[in-house]
């Protein structure tokens, strides 16, 4: 059975076996819903009637918050998604976003061993694994996703784990700029966060010249599921724009591209520079919005020296369409090919020998 890679965001779950040359097999949302009898915790036999009561998540910013329902959440996926039988689980490679706590990590590892009997485990950073799905094992990472934003230098395959920036920041602030936004020029008209985030996810774009395509942009009819009509002008640059000019957001950050060559140059020693910044993935779902890639370009062409001419790179061609989409899963994918069969991982009798601590000897670079 081959290795399970599970990369689990704010939201989108991306879960499947390592076959590096696919997408993850489950692609579905983070959130869940809570019903009254779970709450209750009232036998089933009782035949309470399910009452739907609200939508929880897990994770917020990437980072677990109710490890409850991340434990369902991972049930859910193993034995119902991914079909693994109970007395017979397999292995799993688990990605992590920058700055998990170390109680974190003890923790997931001590649930896979001890709740869902994994055979080995490991865990990478979402950084390391973006740039193994783009062939590099050397440039920086700048990973979009829904609540958090990843800047993080990797050199051969090790974090600078002094020269990263996580930014809480992502594609749930665009959401809510483009609800916003339609709510002030459209006062008696209501919109619900899950129509205006499929709004944005048709609509949004990033300008090449921002300031020129506001000037022009034409106001275009949108029709909802619901059959409502709605008039999308401007906003639809506004939202892509956010990440270059991070005020419309309300918020004191430097431009994406900005904080970018800001986390390189505290790194040393200054020759990796080069290479660093000539291998840039830009990826996660918000960063697949059109135009995003060749603005960030455009934007870092702008800081290129004599010696250093930055670069967005492109996945090979032999990988996925959506690579940069699902970039930490398809590295993840890539890499438990690799840690797995040379038995880098950890097993079984590491985890009874040391306990959870392993993780932070074996796991990460
Ligand atoms: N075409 C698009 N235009 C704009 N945003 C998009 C587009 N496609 C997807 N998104 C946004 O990408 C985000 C999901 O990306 P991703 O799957 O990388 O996040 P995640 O891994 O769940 O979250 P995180 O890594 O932040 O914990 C959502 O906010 C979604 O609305
Ligand atoms: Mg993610």
């Amino acid at each position: 059975m081959e290795p399970v890679v599970l990369d689990v965001g704010s939201k989108l779950v991306k879960a499947g076996f390592a076959y590096p040359d696919q997408d993850p097999s489950m692609v579905f949302s983070t959130a869940m819903v809570k019903t009254k009898d779970e709450e209750s915790d009232k036998a089933e036999s009782e035949d309470e009637e399910i009452v739907l009561e609200d939508v929880v998540n897990p994770i917020s910013r990437g980072i677990i918050k109710d490890w409850d329902l991340m434990e369902d959440l991972w049930r859910y996926i193993f034995y119902t998604g991914l079909g693994w039988e109970v007395g017979n689980e397999g292995q799993i490679l688990i990605t992590e976003p920058l700055l998990t706590p170390k109680v974190a990590r003890e923790k997931v590892v001590q649930v896979m061993f001890e709740t869902f009997n994994v055979t080995g485990f490991y865990a990478v950073e979402q950084a390391v694994l973006s740039l193994y799905s783009v062939g590099r094992i050397s440039g920086c990472a700048v990973d979009i996703g829904h609540g958090k934003t990843d800047i993080a230098p990797v050199w051969e395959g090790a974090l600078q784990h002094n020269c990263v920036k996580r930014m809480e920041l992502g594609g749930e602030d665009l959401t809510k700029l483009l609800l916003e936004e339609f709510t002030k020029k459209n006062s008696e008209r209501r919109l619900d966060l899950a129509t205006a985030e499929m709004l944005k996810e048709t609509v949004s774009a990033v300008a090449d010249d921002y300031a020129a395509v506001i000037r022009e942009c034409p106001v275009e009819e949108h029709i909802l599921p619901d059959g409502q009509v709605i008039e999308v002008g401007q906003e639809r640059y506004m939202v892509g724009e956010a990440f270059f000019q991070p005020s419309l957001l309300n918020v004191e950050e430097l431009s994406i591209v900005d904080s970018l060559f800001r986390c390189v140059s505290s790194c040393v020693p200054s020759e990796n520079h080069r290479q660093l910044l000539e291998n840039i993935v830009v990826c996660g779902g918000t960063a697949t919005m059109p135009g995003f890639d060749a603005r960030f370009q455009k934007e870092a062409n702008l800081l290129a020296t004599p010696s250093v001419r930055p670069a967005v790179v492109k996945p090979p061609e032999y990988m996925p369409e959506n690579t940069l989409r699902y970039s930490a899963w398809m590295g993840g994918a890539i890499l438990a090919k690799v840690v797995f069969p040379q038995n880098q991982h950890i097993t079984k009798a590491d985890y009874d020998e040391l306990g959870p601590s392993i993780v932070h000897k074996k796991c990460y670079s």
